[in-house]
This record gives structure tokens, C-alpha cells and sequence, in this order.
């Protein structure tokens, strides 16, 4: 008889404890989602593993939603080699097509992750690399450089810079077979980031071959080769405005809350995390920082450069004064190679051909719609591919169970334009 008592409360203590947990589950995970956000829960679930991995640690969570670092190796017809560029680690995807003049396209891809996460081996990183290799004939160099803690600003951009001068110098695409016109810099988030910034840099700089070794091949010997092409999906690109229209709409949608973002540009930059709440404000842009010129902050005006769709009836956020000097404190924010829209048009002119992805649901929409608009004003040839039921990341989601006809659809779309552009 006992037995049986103890087996009934055990079997009622089991139903109780199985719906307080169901409901702190969901109460956990529930986060109120726009109407246009097709997959609600499922995106509920995915920002849910976010913010437990924002505890947790990041790269974990990068594994279990991502997928996990896949080994070098042949998979069906691609070549997948990790080797480094000029002392830069990378992972090379060389498809199987090609062979004796026949010439391929290239393409450096630089992974997201706030410049403290992530890697181009992990689950979808490696996944398109792949596919990309293989079906659209392409030499892939995806690039694993360093992270935050281990570096700040501008060590990643650094490293990218020394392996896209490497990927572009006449050994290695010949090495590889690589068609000089047919070469693009690609990246998503702060890989974005890095990639309008390397696309910037290398077009800044008479690109000098350096042979000390050989008087004969000196400094007059200037390499034509550029990227043809640069893509950027859901680039991070400025950093003195955290209050534009997409910021203040998006501010707490799921996988890149503003507070997240904000705190990835003061780590990467070196400053303090307990600036954040200045410069959600604004502070760090006020009117009396005369470093602030008007004709920089023309730069990232939205009430200008954005059309009334996205404008709505948001407000500027614009300060009078600082009384904290977080521009002296933090030099990175005023820097085009941490904050690409920050260029002048005579940089934007020399720019190549370009492809930006934006999505609705994401703080950093606005930056890459501003982007595009001055691209195209100084003259070059721009591709604004905008999801209206897009969110932030969601390229990454892509395979079964948490994919996203979204992340689908661009995918498809940013390869499309590739296959036509490069
Ligand atoms: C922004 O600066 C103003 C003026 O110095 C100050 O009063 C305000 O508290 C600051 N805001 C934050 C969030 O620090």
C-alpha cells in the first residue's frame, strides 16, 4: 500500500513539475514577434538560445545553432584545404570544374559574429561556402581571423586586409586558377563589417608589390587586380547613431537586441562595456564635438539618405552635450575601416559593383539601405536586395529544423546575383 502511495504522488509530483516547467518554458521563451515574421515560434526559440548563450558563452551557442565545426576534406567534388594566407589562418574551397585555362571565380567570405564569435567552419558558414564553391564555380577562401578577446580593433580588420592582398596577388589566383576580373569580398554582420572595409582599403592604396628581393620588380610594379564585386549581407557599418529608424523599431527583436550590438562595437573597439547606456543615447554623437563635422554626419543622415517607407515617423536622437569626451575615449568611432558608411564619396566613386542585403527586422537595416543610397550616389553600380519579412541572421538559418523560408529565399537570391555579377 505504501508503495502505491509513494508511486501515485510520484506519478502527480511528475505532472506538476512537467507543466511549471512547460510554462516557464514558454514564458522564457516568449517574445512578442511582428506580425510579418513567418516562423514565430521558431524564431522565439532560436532568440531564446541566444540569450541563454549570451550567458553561457557565445561560440556554444554558435555550435548548437549553427551547427558544429565541420573537418577539412572532399566532400562531393569540393576541395575543402585549411591552410593560412600570409600567416592568416583560412579554409579553401576549390570546386571541381576547372583545369587546364579554364578560369574560376573567387570569392573571400567573412563569417558574422560580432567580431568576438563564430567561424567559417561552423554548420551554415561551411554548408554555403560548399555549395557555393560547387555551383557556381568558385574558389572560396573563407577567413578565421582573430577574435575578440584574443584582439580588438583593428586586428581582425588587419588580418583580412593581409589575406585578401594575399587571395589577390597574381601567385595565388593563378595558383588557384582564378579569373583577376571575377574576384568578390563577401561577408554577413560584422563579417559585412570587415568586408566593406577590406573592399575600401584595397582600392585606397596603390597596391605596391613588395619584392625587396628583386630591385628589379620595385615600387613602380603597382597590381591591377581588385575585388570585382563586394556583397554585403546585413553589414554592421556605423557607429554614431544607435537610434535610427531600425535601431528604435528593432531594439529588442530577437538575436541582435540593441543593447547586443551595442556592446559588440565597445568590445571590439576596446572601450568600456559601461558606456553602453551613453551611447544608446547618443551621447558620443552630441552637437558640440566638433570632430563631428556636419558634412561627416551628412554621412549617415537618415532623415535624408532614407526613404519615407523606413522613415516613419521616427525622430533624430541628437544631443546637445557630452560631458564624458566618449569620442576622445573611443577613437574607433570616427575610423572608416570600423565604420565603412563613414567614407567619403571620392572613397564610395572608386568602389566595385555591389550587392547589400536588408532585412526589416533588424537594428542594422537602416545602415545598409544608407549605404546602398551612397554607393549609388557616387556613382556605382548597387543591387539593395530587401526582405520585408526579413530578421537579422537569418541567412544562417537554413537547415532543417530551424530554417527559415526567409534565410531560403535570400540565399538563393545572393547567390543568383553572384552567378549573374561575378
Ligand atoms: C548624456 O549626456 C547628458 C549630458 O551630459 C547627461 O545628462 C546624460 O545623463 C547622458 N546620458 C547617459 C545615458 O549617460
Amino acid at each position: 500500500r505504501s508503495t502505491d502511495l509513494v508511486r501515485n504522488f510520484k506519478r502527480r509530483d511528475a505532472v506538476v513539475v512537467t507543466v511549471l516547467l512547460a510554462a516557464a518554458l514558454s514564458y522564457y521563451i516568449y517574445t512578442p514577434m511582428p506580425d510579418a515574421i513567418q516562423e514565430p515560434w521558431k524564431l522565439m526559440a532560436v532568440d531564446a538560445t541566444f540569450r541563454t548563450g549570451m550567458n553561457l558563452g557565445f561560440d556554444s551557442t554558435m555550435v548548437a545553432l549553427v551547427g558544429s565545426r565541420s573537418p577539412a576534406g572532399v566532400v562531393p567534388g569540393v576541395k575543402i584545404s585549411d591552410i593560412t594566407f600570409a600567416g592568416v589562418p583560412v579554409r579553401v574551397y576549390e570546386p571541381p570544374a576547372g583545369g587546364e585555362g579554364h578560369l574560376r571565380r573567387g570569392l573571400m567570405y567573412l563569417h558574422g559574429g560580432g567580431w568576438a564569435f563564430g567561424s567559417g567552419k561552423m554548420g551554415a558558414y561551411d554548408k554555403v561556402s560548399r555549395v557555393i564553391s560547387d555551383e557556381l564555380n568558385t574558389v572560396v577562401v573563407s577567413v578565421e581571423y582573430r577574435l575578440f578577446p584574443e584582439v580588438l580593433f583593428p586586428e581582425p580588420f588587419l588580418d583580412c586586409v593581409v589575406a585578401a592582398k594575399h587571395f589577390l596577388s597574381p601567385e595565388v589566383l593563378d595558383k588557384y586558377a582564378i579569373d583577376p576580373e571575377r574576384v568578390a569580398v563577401s561577408g554577413d554582420s560584422a563579417g559585412g563589417n570587415l568586408a566593406a572595409a577590406v573592399a575600401q582599403e584595397v582600392l585606397a592604396e596603390p597596391r605596391i608589390l613588395d619584392s625587396c628581393d628583386s630591385p628589379a620588380a620595385n615600387s613602380d610594379e603597382i597590381l591591377s587586380v581588385k575585388f570585382s564585386v563586394q556583397a554585403l549581407i546585413y553589414p554592421v557599418l556605423q557607429a554614431l547613431d544607435f537610434n535610427t529608424p531600425s535601431y528604435v523599431q528593432n531594439r529588442n527583436m530577437a538575436i541582435l537586441p540593441r543593447q547586443v550590438m551595442v556592446q559588440f562595437w565597445l568590445q571590439y573597439l576596446g572601450a568600456d562595456i559601461s558606456l553602453r547606456p551613453q551611447l544608446i543615447a547618443n551621447n558620443h554623437s552630441a552637437l558640440q564635438h566638433s570632430a563631428l563635422t556636419p558634412e561627416l554626419r551628412s554621412r549617415l543622415d537618415w532623415t535624408s539618405l532614407l526613404s519615407q517607407k523606413f522613415k516613419k515617423s521616427y525622430k533624430p536622437v541628437v544631443v546637445e552635450r557630452d560631458s564624458h569626451g566618449l569620442l576622445k575615449k573611443i577613437p574607433g568611432l570616427l575610423d572608416t575601416r570600423s565604420s565603412p558608411l563613414l567614407a567619403g564619396p571620392e572613397v564610395l566613386a572608386k568602389c566595385p559593383r555591389t550587392y547589400i542585403l536588408t532585412c526589416e527586422f533588424d537594428v542594422l537595416r537602416d545602415e545598409g539601405l544608407m549605404y546602398a543610397r551612397r554607393l549609388k550616389d557616387a556613382g556605382v553600380s548597387v543591387t539593395s536586395d530587401y526582405y520585408e519579412d526579413g530578421f537579422h541572421g537569418c541567412l544562417s538559418f537554413i537547415s532543417w529544423p530551424l530554417d527559415f523560408d526567409v534565410g531560403k529565399r535570400a540565399l538563393r537570391s545572393y547567390m543568383t546575383w553572384l552567378q549573374n555579377n561575378l
